[in-house]
This record gives structure tokens, sequence and C-alpha cells, in this order.
């Protein structure tokens, strides 16, 4: 499709996105600030830096790597454009959220229990698998950038797994932040005599309901067929999957 023609989702669906993202993004900054005795050490001992990266690990993986990787993987479907420039904008926002995962599970091991003392837990285990399966999905998308001459053929084949692997990884992210916030709750409510219907529950049970919609919403406009409109020949907008197919194939 030449550059006089967009391919979008239907407008509500990437507003509902939106609208859900900042939900999402207001929920955990309230969580974070106002019940930040939440986040203080377990121990008396422990430095008040661990209080800062206690409270940052949340931050860190729900804004900076949930939502902005969940972002990037809108790119394709409202930015209007070259489709290099497309490319470009994903791959930004990909490694920004790559950058703050990182960073993110960096936080926890500066923490009380050092590197391998919270590698016990299946939200430790599950973290460990998104952010590796992510920084090899980048990796690969980073070579393939700079590749672009490679066999069509190839990208082809490529393709249906790239979108599979950035898909699985997303919502195996959003499914570990599920894992960390009720081990986090589950852990205040029991050390720390926290009541199971108080204010801070309702939050961070919301932050998990807001979780699991943001992800449901972006997998479905991520797989939602092309709306394209083709401004030059000024005729009503069509569904095209084989259209598609080639969009997305130079999209890679
Ligand atoms: C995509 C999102 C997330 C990923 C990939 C992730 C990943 C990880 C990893 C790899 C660890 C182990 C670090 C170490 O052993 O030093 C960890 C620890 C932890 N995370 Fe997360 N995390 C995420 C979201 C969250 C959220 C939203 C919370 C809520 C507070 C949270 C709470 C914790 C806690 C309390 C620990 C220490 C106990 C444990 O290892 O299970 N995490 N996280």
């Amino acid at each position: 499709m030449g550059a006089s023609s967009s391919s979008t989702t239907p407008l509500p669906l990437l507003f509902l996105a939106r609208l859900t993202g900042l939900l999402v993004a207001a929920l955990v900054s309230f969580w974070a600030l106002a019940f930040n005795s939440s986040f203080l050490p377990h121990s008396a001992t422990a430095s008040q830096e661990y209080f800062v990266y206690s409270v940052l690990h949340p931050l860190c993986m729900v804004i900076g790597f949930i939502l902005i990787s969940g972002e990037a993987i809108l790119v394709h479907r409202w930015l209007p454009g070259s489709t290099s420039l497309k490319k470009s904008v994903h791959l930004f926002l990909q490694g920004v959220a790559l950058a703050s995962g990182i960073f993110g599970i960096w936080t926890k091991f500066r923490g009380e229990n050092g590197i391998v003392g919270n590698f016990y837990s299946l939200h430790s285990w599950m973290g460990l698998l998104s952010m590796s399966l992510f920084g090899a999905q980048w990796i690969t998308g980073f070579v393939s950038f700079w590749h672009i001459g490679e066999v069509r053929r190839v990208r082809m084949k490529v393709l249906p797994w790239h979108v599979f692997v950035g898909l699985y990884t997303y919502g195996l992210a959003v499914a570990t932040a599920e894992t960390g916030l009720l081990e986090k709750l589950t852990f205040l409510q029991t050390k720390r005599n926290l009541s199971k219907r108080c204010t801070e529950s309702m939050v961070v049970n919301g932050l998990g309901l807001g979780l699991v919609l943001l992800g449901g919403i972006v997998i479905l406009a991520a797989v939602s067929p092309k709306y394209h409109h083709r401004q030059a020949l000024k005729t009503k907008p069509v569904y095209s999957s084989s259209d598609r197919d080639t969009k997305h194939l130079s999209s890679i």
C-alpha cells in the first residue's frame, strides 16, 4: 500500500486502550504515593534505599514496561506515515519498555534479599521469563530493522512468529504483574494486618482489574482486521485481509 493511504484500528478501541492505560497509571501512582508505608522495609536494619527501590519496582513494571510496550504494539494501528517511520517508533518504544523493565527488576536485586534471594516465587520466575522473551524479541526486531533488503520470503515466515511471541510476552507480562500484586497484597494482609476491605486493598484489586482489561483491549486492537482508508480514490473504507498481510509483512 502506498503513502497515500493509512490503515487504522477503529477509533473507539484505541480510545478505550488509552483510557484504561491512564486509569492503570493513575491507580499504580496513587498506590505508590498515598500508601507508601506499605513499601517500607520488613526489617528495621534495612536502608532507606530499599524503600525507594521497593516503590520503583511496581511503577517501572506497570507504567514503564506494560503501558509503554502496549503503546508500542498499537503504533502500527494508528500512526500515519511510512512503514519505516512506524518501525522506528515501534522499536524505540519497545526499547524504552525494555530499559524500564530491566531497571525495574534491578531495583529488586538491590533490595533486602539480594539477587538470588527473591527467586523463590512464581512471580519472579514468570518475570524472568517475560523479560527474557521480551529482550530476545527486541534484539530480533532490531537486527531485522537493519536488514531491510532481506528476502521477502524469510520475512513472511518470521512475521507470524514475531506477532505471536510479541503478544504472548505482553500477556505474560500482564499475568506476571497480577501475581506481583497478589503476592504483595497477601503479604500486607497477613503480615501487616491490612484489612481485606480497606481502601488500599480496593486500589490494588482495581489496578489488577484495570491491567487485565487493558491487556484484552490491546491484544484485540492488535489482532483486529485493519481498516483501510483509500484517500486517493475517495472510496468507502474497506477491510482487506490479503492487503493486510502484505502491509504487515513490510512492517517487521
Ligand atoms: C511485568 C511486570 C513485572 C515483572 C516482569 C516483575 C518481575 C520481577 C522479578 C524478576 C522479581 C525477582 C527479583 C529478584 O529476585 O531480585 C520480582 C520481585 C518482586 N516483585 Fe515484581 N515484577 C512485575 C510487576 C510487579 C508488580 C506490579 C508488583 C507489585 C507490587 C511486584 C512486586 C514484587 C515483589 C514484592 C517482589 C519480591 C518478591 C518476589 O520475588 O516475588 N512486581 N519481580
